[in-house]
């Protein structure tokens, strides 16, 4: 099939690349000249593992190629994917649906001939109707239909995650819809992945409540990791038997310093603000936004602590900025927080991420960059593990504690054990574990 992907980001790349990977042809438009000037150089401006590969094969096969216009290859398109940004709207935590809107026109304009208009993006639930009625009222005789198909695309998993799907929702109620994406996903058919219809609103809610739900889990036992430092229990040990029953799962039950990242806390927020106007609040997600936040600036207070409570004229090492590993996605990061309250109490912060250091450099205070974590290390007076990218899962801590000024390891991920650390002199602190020296 024909299929053009309106937005060449995160979503949008994965999404195109994977479908041409399906044997389609795909064309990725954005408005971006940079960012399809990059493409067509052959480089790719995010960071996600595999995705330089897969869109290289794909675009020597003549599967996929990029382009600024979007009319023409509009015109000529079975399928027309949105996959724009929807940002949460400055003040209000509203998703921002300007660029939705603004594709759905363009869109609208172009259009020859039956073409499926898909919503790839994170949208409110009864953006599709709004699309159709942009379609109906604005450029009445075009023959459209307007289906929802959320992605449930996981940074640094994105292309495992496209290919290897739980399920595939596409919210859509016409014949001739139902057909053409049985037709998209039909490679995905064939490795047993659900295609999952549904009317178009019940698919916009699901995207939502799926990642709210997500990050709800991930607060509980945020909360429970709290509890468990209080009453001497360990956070991982109840994950672990909490998840052995498959009515909770084992997933998304690692304590650490808050979510972050572009979707669990847009979401949240967008979902909590559509719940409010129709005057059926939810309140759990409310609470978990709350909780969240408060976290990142409590995890702060921990290295603090750490410190004997003052990190003034001290030299403090954050290993990992990004919002999670293999992403340079910096987004609501709660390294972002915590740097802040330690430049805050007076301390010299120097950090090091293997990916995420050129996006920091945007959102961070005045810290020193370093190229390793044992740069960073010297003459620290605390060590403090922020994301648990592979190259900090082993440490070598005779080296450290050679280098630093005061071994103390401030681990926000509860990568190591406390032995291992307390045996090569360090004072070791975690997330709902027992800390000591
Ligand atoms: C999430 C959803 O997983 C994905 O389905 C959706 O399409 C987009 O949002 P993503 O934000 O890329 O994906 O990352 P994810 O792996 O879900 O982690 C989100 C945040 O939760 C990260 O900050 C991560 O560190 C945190 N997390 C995750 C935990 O703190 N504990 C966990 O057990 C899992």
């Amino acid at each position: 099939m024909r299929i053009v992907m309106i937005g060449s980001g995160y979503v949008g790349l994965v999404s195109g690349a994977c479908l041409a990977d399906f044997g389609h042809h795909v064309t990725c438009v954005d408005k971006s000249e940079a960012k399809i000037d990059a493409l067509e150089r052959g480089e790719v401006p995010i960071f996600e593992p595999g995705l330089d590969t897969i869109i290289s094969q794909n675009r020597n096969a003549g599967r996929l190629d990029f382009s600024k216009d979007l009319a023409a290859p509009v015109a000529s398109a079975d399928v027309v994917f949105i996959a724009v940004g929807t940002p949460s709207r400055r003040g209000d935590g509203h998703a921002d649906l300007t660029y939705v809107y603004a594709a759905a026109r363009e869109i609208a304009a172009a259009v020859e001939g039956f073409t499926v208009i898909v919503t790839k993006s994170t949208v409110p639930v009864g953006t599709g109707d709004e699309i159709e009625r942009i379609f109906r009222e604005e450029f009445p005789g075009k023959d459209i239909a307007v289906v929802s198909n959320p992605e449930f695309l996981r940074e640094g998993a994105a292309i495992t995650d496209f290919k290897r799907p739980d399920r595939i929702v596409l919210g859509t109620e016409e014949p001739r819809a139902i057909e053409v994406m049985r037709e998209v996903y039909r490679p995905l058919y064939l490795n047993e992945a659900p295609l999952y219809f549904c009317e178009r609103r019940t698919s916009e809610l699901i995207k939502y409540a799926a990642n709210a739900f997500l990050a709800m889990k991930i607060t509980f036992i945020n909360e429970i990791a709290d509890l468990c430092e209080q009453i001497g229990a360990d956070v991982q040990k109840v994950a672990k038997g909490i998840g052995m029953d498959k009515r909770i799962g084992d997933k998304f039950l690692h304590a650490g310093p808050g979510y972050g990242g572009s979707c669990f806390p847009k979401d949240t927020l967008a979902l909590v603000k559509t719940a409010q106007d129709y005057d059926s609040p939810m309140r759990l997600i409310e609470t978990t936004v709350a909780i969240n936040d408060n976290r990142k600036r409590a995890m702060g207070r921990k290295v603090v602590a750490a410190c004997d409570g003052n990190v003034r004229g001290k030299k403090i090492a954050i290993l990992g900025l990004t919002f999670k590993p293999n992403t340079d996605d910096m987004r609501d990061a709660p390294s972002i927080t915590i740097v802040q309250a330690l430049l805050d109490g007076g301390a010299d912060v120097h950090v090091y991420d293997p990916e995420g250091m050129e996006a920091a450099k945007e959102m961070l205070g005045p810290v020193v960059y370093g190229k390793d974590a044992y740069e960073i290390a010297e003459g620290a007076d605390a060590v403090v593990l922020v994301t648990e990218w592979d190259e900090f899962r082993a440490l070598d801590f005779k080296r450290l504690k050679a280098l630093v000024n005061k071994p103390v390891l401030v681990d926000l991920r509860n990568i190591y054990p406390i032995a291992e650390v307390v045996r090569h002199g360090f004072s070791y602190f975690a997330v709902g574990k027992k800390s000591g020296s």
